[in-house]
């Protein structure tokens, strides 16, 4: 990657803290460049100047550099072990304790589809098992745009 494109995912990384350095340098430079595009830039460093003049030019950097695809019960073998072992095993274990909590974080939500589908598998196993846990599913998303779509979905709160 050259040195002003780390520039600009420097400065990315500054503000917002999301490192997108690991990414691929062509899928990181065929994103960026469309965002000077869109804001008639010429070169990044001209891009970067932007980005300081209009922060709200770094929601629109990190939605191209996200993907946000998602589905219900997307990662099939993933859910079915969440619903078969995982999510039985933590039941079972706090009910020796006296802890009645449980608190479920997806880290990149998306629109929503993976805390609904854990929802879902804790619905269903709460109607074959008793129990008196209090569930909480947190979702976050580094993108802001994102979580506004999601919003739109119903009265739950993304953050
Ligand atoms: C490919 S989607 C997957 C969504 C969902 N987890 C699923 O498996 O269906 C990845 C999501 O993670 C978000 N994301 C990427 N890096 C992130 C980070 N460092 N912190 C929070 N969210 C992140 C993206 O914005 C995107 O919405």
């Amino acid at each position: 990657m050259n040195n002003d494109l780390k520039s600009v995912i420097g400065y990315l990384k500054g503000k917002r803290g999301s490192d997108f350095s690991g990414y691929r340098t062509s899928m990181i430079e065929r994103r960026v460049n469309q965002r000077l595009s869109a804001t008639s830039c010429k070169t990044y460093p001209e891009y970067l100047l932007h980005l300081k003049k209009q922060p709200e030019e770094l929601d629109y950097l990190v939605d191209v550099l996200t993907i946000n695809v998602s589905r219900f019960f997307r990662d099939t073998l993933a859910f079915e072990y969440i619903a078969d072992r995982i999510l039985p095993e933590i039941v079972y274990e706090k009910k020796k304790t006296d802890d009645h909590s449980l608190r479920i974080w997806s880290t990149g939500c998306s629109m929503g589809e993976e805390p609904y589908s854990i929802a879902i598998l804790i619905n269903e196993l709460f109607e074959k098992e008793e129990s008196d846990l209090s569930i909480n599913i947190f979702a976050t998303d580094i993108d802001r745009k994102i979580l506004k779509k999601a919003e739109t979905r119903d009265s739950v709160a993304f953050c």
